[in-house]
């Protein structure tokens, strides 16, 4: 069996990873940060599905626990696996925050600087050890990456350090055939940043081409798409995941 990590795979987009690249044969070792039980309740839907997943804790925004993280990997894929290798990576983690540039502090900025660029660097780093040959890794932007937002600009500038980094990533990697790629949602339906409220979710569905916001699944699907060999000559790409998003 291949085995991935899914950072922050206890709700949302992650959760919808876990279960979809499960359903393609994956075990999978998701991460948690503040509610283990949503993590509970992901591997028993997992398990319930007829596949294999543990819930480890990890905060991204730490980077001097992610040597201990990489022991507590091992011990799992060797526990509950047998095995001593990594078939994937999806760095999809993170937290969202509304405050417009004029007021945004620093101990915002280096926060989310931390999660969502510090953090997928150095997990990827961590991890490259434990890669086996032809490994997949996928990270997480945002399509604020491509339209300005107000409110949200150190998130997407970091989001877009993230898109950038992959093309790095998958250049260097790549002599050990490890593909890495990007997917960059647009606005989906989770609780990131405290969920939509039915009026911007209005105005969101208004400026999408197919009329509707996203859903974790429909995240989630593409995501085990380029995990798994279906997506085996993509690489170094931003995918957006967005139903035609001010296009
Ligand atoms: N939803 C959207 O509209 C949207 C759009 C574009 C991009 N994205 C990106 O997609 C990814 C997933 O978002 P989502 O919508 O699924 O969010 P979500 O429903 O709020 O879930 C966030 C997940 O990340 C975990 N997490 C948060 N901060 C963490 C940290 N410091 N360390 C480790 N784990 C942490 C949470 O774990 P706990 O609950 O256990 O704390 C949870 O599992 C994020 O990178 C987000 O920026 C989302």
């Amino acid at each position: 069996m291949k085995i991935i990590v899914i950072t922050g795979g206890s709700r949302g987009i992650g959760a919808s990873a876990a279960l979809q690249c499960a359903a393609r044969g994956f075990g999978v070792i998701l991460t948690y940060k503040d509610n283990p039980d949503a993590a509970a309740a992901t591997v028993r839907a997992v398990e319930a599905a007829g596949g294999q997943a543990v819930a480890l804790r990890l905060d991204v925004g730490d980077a001097a626990s992610f040597r201990a993280f990489r022991e507590a990997v091992l011990q799992a894929l060797q526990s509950v696996w047998g095995q001593t290798r990594l078939h994937g990576l999806v760095n999809n983690a993170g937290y969202g925050l509304y405050n417009l540039m004029e007021s945004v502090t620093e101990e915002q900025f280096d926060g989310l600087m931390k999660v969502h660029l510090k953090g997928p660097f150095f997990l990827t780093q961590a991890l490259l050890p434990l890669f086996a040959e032809g490994a997949s890794i996928v990270n997480l932007t945002s399509a604020t990456t491509r339209v300005a937002t107000a409110g949200v600009a150190p998130y997407a500038a970091f989001k877009g350090g993230l898109e950038v980094l992959t093309r790095y990533m998958a250049k260097e990697f790549g002599a050990r055939r490890i593909r890495v790629n990007a997917v960059s949602p647009g606005a989906i339906r989770t609780e990131l940043g405290g969920g939509l409220t039915p009026e911007f979710e209005t105005m969101l569905a208004a400026q999408t081409a197919l009329g509707r916001v996203g859903e974790a699944d429909d995240v989630g699907r593409v995501i085990a798409t380029l995990i798994s060999d279906d997506g085996g000559w993509i690489n170094a790409q931003t995918i957006e995941v967005a139903g035609g998003y001010n296009v």
